[in-house]
């Protein structure tokens, strides 16, 4: 089943010196499931692809999908967590369902099974001060899955992180994708990353290309 379909997508960014095309002609279908990574060098366009898959650019030319056409269907970690300092851990990750869902003994339940997910039910009631780099990050994305998404984004998640965070963010990406079903799509310069995914993309000369 489709969850997300990219059709003929360009963007061109206009500056007052040129006209820089950036993505040209981005074919792409993801699968309920699928794990798919895109790697390419700093400035190839990756992070802009991102942007348009999930939502957050809405200026290009060509088309995009969403299955059911929710926004909560997509979930995304970025490479600098983002968690918001004043709140704790489990607050953090609870956040994005608490404005949809006004159940909050039910939104703060799931969230603690999402921390457990990630190996973080000990530190459910710390700051984002009070943890680890490559704990922040595996509280995004428990955060990333707390709206129920068919698909998580991930841009550059291990992009910060050691070798030893960066292994366990790789396992928690394929736990994830296995036992939820979650199609995953990881942009990253890490080819350990980047070799997890079963379809590999290499964003090149404004072209998607499998590899
Ligand atoms: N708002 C903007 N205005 C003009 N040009 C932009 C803008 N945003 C991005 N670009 C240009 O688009 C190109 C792609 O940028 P993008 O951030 O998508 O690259 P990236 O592949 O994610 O790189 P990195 O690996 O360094 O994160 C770059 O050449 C950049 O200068
Ligand atoms: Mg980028």
């Amino acid at each position: 089943m489709e969850v997300l379909k990219l059709e003929n997508v360009s963007k061109h960014f206009k500056t007052k010196i040129e006209d820089i095309k950036v993505l040209d002609n981005i074919n792409l279908v993801v699968n309920k499931g699928d794990l798919i990574s895109i790697q390419g060098k700093s400035g190839s366009g990756k992070t802009t692809l991102l942007n348009i898959l999930g939502l957050l650019d809405t200026n290009f030319q060509g088309k995009i999908m969403l299955e059911g056409n929710k926004i909560e269907s997509i979930g995304f970690v970025f490479q600098f967590h983002h968690l918001l300092p004043e709140f704790t851990a489990i607050e953090n990750v609870a956040l994005p369902l608490l404005r949809i869902d006004k159940n909050k003994k039910e939104v703060f339940k799931k969230a603690e099974k999402l921390l457990e997910l990630v190996g973080l039910e000990d530190r459910k009631n710390f700051y984002p001060n009070e943890l680890s780099g490559g704990q922040k990050q595996r509280v995004a994305i428990a955060r990333a899955m707390i709206n129920d998404p068919k698909v998580i984004l991930a841009d550059e998640p291990t992009g910060n992180l050691d070798e030893e965070n960066s292994k366990i963010i790789n396992d928690l990406f394929l736990k994830i994708n296995k036992e939820e079903n979650k199609a995953i799509i990881i942009v990253t310069h890490s080819i350990e990353l980047a070799n997890i995914a079963k379809r590999k993309y290499i964003l090149k000369n404004a072209s998607l290309h499998e590899i």
